[in-house]
């Protein structure tokens, strides 16, 4: 059994090795390059493919991996939206993902940055910097005394509820599937609206479904409490960036702290040398603000998920190959 994995990052080659001597009967090919119709080439003769990367997985790409009989595809990561379906569906490809490869590290993360903002570290970091040491006027917020509005409850989103109850917020949700325990706590309210009307903090964890684009927008922002916080760890296309700039500027979003951003291909996990470099002028304003925080997508970067990704979606892998099956698999509507 041979399977390549695509996209590989100096930093996952560690767990890629220790995957290899725990399974010696499987030849593994590692790839640096991502998975596009300049590399799919190297997955002829493969069994099996592996791959992380947040370009398309194309139509084309598709094609060609089914013309090499590969009938089995684990991403690394959690998201599969930038898989085209329907050429999965036309190829038989089955796609695993890994769908929990740690929760807490996205809900760790969301939480720090929502204590970040409530301190304002932003603004302090940066007066310190320059030699100020005053504290005024920056009196920050307790989230002890706040209500979070939790859009959707998946994994991450109930990670998230109980750090957010661990700080003693009272916490609410939105989601159109209830979690049988949320649901006997009573916290599920009916739609979005009532969730935006009732949250000091709004803290998204929802897929990026054709449904949820832009579903932060110029309406939803405007059923908000005034002064709202607004956190997305999940995807960059949930929130109109245009929208919430007009939020920011109002004064509607006290702050918000972004960890995708809905043009961040090509542009994330880059180093350009200096700010001015950064070639996104809407980018560089939200970065620049201080009740702003941008990261390049790093809520889930701990140890313990990217081992857990490249060990997960390997034996996700080799559970295709050899079962057609594997707990991993993703329903392709
Ligand atoms: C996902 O797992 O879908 C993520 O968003 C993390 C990714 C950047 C590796």
């Amino acid at each position: 059994m041979k399977i390549i994995a695509y996209g590989v990052r100096d930093d996952e080659m560690p767990y890629f090795k220790e995957w290899e001597q725990e399974n010696p009967q499987v030849e593994v090919q590692l790839e640096k390059r991502l998975l596009d119709d300049s590399t799919v080439l190297e997955a002829k003769g493969c069994d099996g493919v592996v791959a992380y990367q947040q370009k398309p997985y194309t139509e084309s790409v598709l094609n060609k991996l089914g013309q090499f009989g590969i009938k089995s595809l684990s991403l690394r990561n959690v998201g599969v939206d930038n898989v085209d379906n329907a050429a999965v569906k036309a190829n038989n490809i089955k796609v695993t993902n890994v769908p929990a490869y740690s929760p807490q590290a996205i809900a760790e993360f969301t939480v720090t940055e929502l204590m970040r903002l409530l301190r304002r570290t932003k603004k302090f970091d940066q007066k310190q910097a320059n030699g100020d040491l005053t504290w005024a006027p920056d009196q920050a917020d307790e989230l002890n005394k706040m209500t979070v509005g939790v859009f959707a409850t998946g994994r991450i989103g109930r990670a998230a509820i109980n750090i957010y109850r661990g700080f003693g917020a009272k916490v609410i949700a939105y989601d159109i599937y209830h979690n049988p325990e949320l649901e006997k706590e009573g916290i599920y309210v009916d739609t979005p609206d009532e969730l935006y009307a009732k949250s000091d903090v709004l803290s998204i964890h929802a897929p990026a479904v054709k449904e949820n684009e832009h579903m932060l927008n110029d309406d939803a922002f405007s059923k908000m409490k005034d002064g709202v916080w607004i956190l997305n760890p999940a995807r960059g296309t949930l929130i109109d960036t245009d929208a919430l700039i007009k939020a920011l500027d109002s004064g509607k979003v006290a702050g918000a702290a972004l960890d995708v951003y809905e043009d961040e291909v090509g542009v994330f996990n880059k180093d350009f040398g200096s700010f001015d470099k950064i070639p996104d002028e809407r980018l560089k304003d939200l970065m620049q603000r201080e009740n702003v925080l941008v990261t390049p997508h790093i809520a889930f970067y701990t140890k313990t998920a990217v081992q857990n990704m490249v060990k997960f979606s390997m034996s996700a892998n080799k559970d295709l190959i050899e079962k057609g099956t594997s707990d991993k698999l993703v329903e392709i509507k």
